[in-house]
C-alpha cells in the first residue's frame, strides 16, 4: 500500500505484507538457534496474539511464557514419552517414514509459549456462543495464528508440540480450573525458515490443492 502524500501518521509498522507472512510461516523444529529473542519483539508477538477476534469479544487465552529450563527439560521428557507412544502405535512402513521426523523444539528454542483457553472468561451469557459451543476455542487458536504470523513477520520461529497429555500440562504449570492449555509454543531465534513443511519434506503428507478445498454452493 502507498501513503498518499499529506496523510496523518501511519500505524502500519514496516514490515513483511500478510500474504508474505503467510507464505513463509513455518512449523519450527530443527532450526532453533536458542539466542534469546528481545523483549520488544516478544511484546510485539504476543500483543498480536492479544489482537485476535473473539466470540463476544471474551478474548479467552492467555499466555504462559516458560524460560526455566528445569520446566522445559520435564515437558520434553514428558513429549518424548509421547512421541514414543504414538510411534509404537504406526504400522511398520509409517514408522520407518516417522522416525526421523522431529515434532518439537523444545529445548532447542529456549522458550515455550503456552496458550490457555478460559471457557469461564466473560461469564454465562456469551454473545455467539450460545449456538456454537466451540467458538470460544475456536477464539484462542486465531490468538495462536496472529502471534504465528507475526512471529514469522519478525523472523522468530514457532513450533506448535500437541504430543502431551493435558492434565500433565495443566499440573506442570499450574493452570487453575476451568483453564485449558491448549498449545505448548516453541518461540525462538532461527536460522532458516524451510520452504516446505518438514512433514511434506519428509514423506508423511504433502498439502492438498487449493481447488480440492473449495466447493461450490454444495458441499
Ligand atoms: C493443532 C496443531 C498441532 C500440531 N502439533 C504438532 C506437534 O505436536 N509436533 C509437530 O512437530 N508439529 C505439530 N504441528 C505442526 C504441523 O505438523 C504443521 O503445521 C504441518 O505439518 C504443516 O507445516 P507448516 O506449519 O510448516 O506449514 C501442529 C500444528 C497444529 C495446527
Amino acid at each position: 500500500m502507498t501513503e498518499s502524500a499529506g496523510s496523518a501518521e501511519s500505524n502500519v509498522e514496516p514490515g513483511l505484507s500478510v500474504y508474505d507472512a503467510i507464505r513463509r510461516r513455518r512449523d519450527v523444529r530443527a532450526e532453533f538457534t536458542g539466542m534469546p529473542i528481545a523483549a520488544d519483539v516478544l511484546e510485539r508477538v504476543l500483543g498480536a496474539g492479544h489482537c485476535a477476534p473473539s466470540v463476544g469479544n471474551t478474548q479467552p487465552w492467555d499466555f504462559v511464557v516458560v524460560r526455566d529450563p528445569r520446566t522445559l527439560d520435564r515437558f520434553a521428557d514428558h513429549v518424548a514419552d509421547a512421541r514414543l507412544r504414538f510411534a509404537r502405535s504406526l504400522p511398520d512402513e509409517r514408522r520407518q517414514t516417522f522416525d526421523p521426523i522431529k515434532i518439537e523444539g523444545i529445548r532447542e528454542s529456549g522458550m515455550g509459549v503456552v496458550v490457555t483457553y478460559d471457557r469461564s472468561r466473560g461469564g454465562e451469557h456469551i454473545l455467539g456462543r450460545h449456538t456454537v459451543d466451540d467458538t470460544g476455542l475456536f477464539s484462542a487458536v486465531l490468538a495462536i495464528q496472529n502471534l504465528w504470523l507475526a512471529a514469522t513477520a519478525e523472523s522468530v520461529g514457532v513450533g506448535w508440540v500437541s504430543f502431551y497429555d493435558e492434565s500433565y500440562l495443566t499440573e506442570l504449570l499450574g493452570i487453575p480450573e476451568p483453564v485449558r492449555p491448549i498449545a505448548w509454543l516453541c518461540v525462538g531465534d532461527v536460522a532458516e525458515f524451510q520452504q516446505v513443511p518438514d512433514l511434506e519434506r519428509l514423506g508423511w503428507r504433502g498439502r492438498r490443492p487449493l481447488a480440492d478445498a473449495v466447493h461450490l454452493e454444495k458441499f
